[in-house]
């Protein structure tokens, strides 16, 4: 029998997207039906493995694409989505892999749950790609996300301080913007399926915050400053406002724990999708 380590595991080691996509789903059902061996014999890998498209390049090199509403800018803006959804999928099985001994296994429920929603958004954004004629990897992406699952890699606490609550939670605060372009372009199927990602993307953040606080009350630690702290500690960007905060409050981000880490507010620097094709969050 399959243990849960090696079904993360061959979910990371597949580099093809779509495979990725069938080990995510297949990991995530065999977890569901208990055909996964509830033990850990494998590590996860430094990096999951990736084919040559598309390229990688640093986010600052990233080339611009097109004027704001043209449809190659909606192209760039959906497959930048697809990247982060390409590696959500790894983050979500990397967790499970690398630290799902360290917790009860409704922590497993959870974040397998995660890793099949990932591939799902994933196979949404490349078929809206497909209906443009592109597809995943025609265009280069960045290569910023996998920084914060490497810098967090030995301490589950400094990942899901990290992960979910601060990369994919700045997904909650940038998706309305991102909805409001797609559908100023007539592009109701692409905002449609922004809608559908960035519910199911409250709920990504409001796992990672009660699995934060799981291990808090464990240590009996106070909950709020050890977040604020990890965060100085393990994520080198600025959390820049404005926050999407109905979404943040319903993930369980409360303004408290906003206030001891957002950067001053400028406004000048949100919703860099179209132009730059960095987005700085994570499915
Ligand atoms: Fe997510
Ligand atoms: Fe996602």
């Amino acid at each position: 029998m399959t243990d849960i380590s090696e079904a993360c595991r061959a979910v990371l080691d597949q580099p093809d997207p779509i495979a990725k996509v069938k080990a995510a789903r297949k990991a995530a059902r065999d977890w569901r039906m208990g055909r996964l061996e509830q033990r850990f014999t494998v590590a996860m890998p430094d990096r999951p493995a990736r084919t040559d498209r598309p390229p990688l390049l640093p986010p600052s090199r990233m080339p611009k694409r097109g004027r704001a509403g043209s449809e190659r800018a909606r192209i760039a803006m959906l497959h930048a989505l697809a990247h982060i959804e390409y590696v959500a999928i790894d983050l979500a099985f990397d967790l499970v892999g690398r630290f799902g001994a360290m917790f009860p296994p409704r922590f497993i429920d959870d974040w397998m749950k995660v890793g099949a929603e990932e591939a799902m958004h994933f196979a949404l954004l490349e078929r809206r790609l497909n209906a443009y004629g592109a597809r995943y990897g025609d265009l280069p992406a960045h290569d910023g996300l996998w920084e914060a699952a490497e810098e967090t890699a030995g301490d589950p606490m400094a990942r899901l301080a990290v992960v979910p609550m601060v990369l994919e939670a700045r997904g909650l605060d940038v998706t309305p913007s991102l909805i409001s372009r797609f559908e100023a372009a007539r592009d109701m199927r692409s905002g449609g399926i922004m809608r559908r990602i960035a519910e199911d993307e409250i709920g990504h953040v409001a796992a990672g915050v009660a699995w934060f606080r799981f291990l808090c009350d464990r240590e009996r630690i106070d909950c709020v400053q050890n977040w604020q702290s990890q965060v100085r500690r393990h994520f080198r960007g600025a959390i820049k406002p404005p926050f999407n905060d109905s979404s943040r409050d319903k993930a369980g981000l409360t303004k408290e724990m906003m206030a001891g880490v957002a950067a001053p507010c400028d406004l000048s620097h949100t919703g860099r999708v179209a132009d730059g094709g960095a987005i700085p969050d994570s499915g």
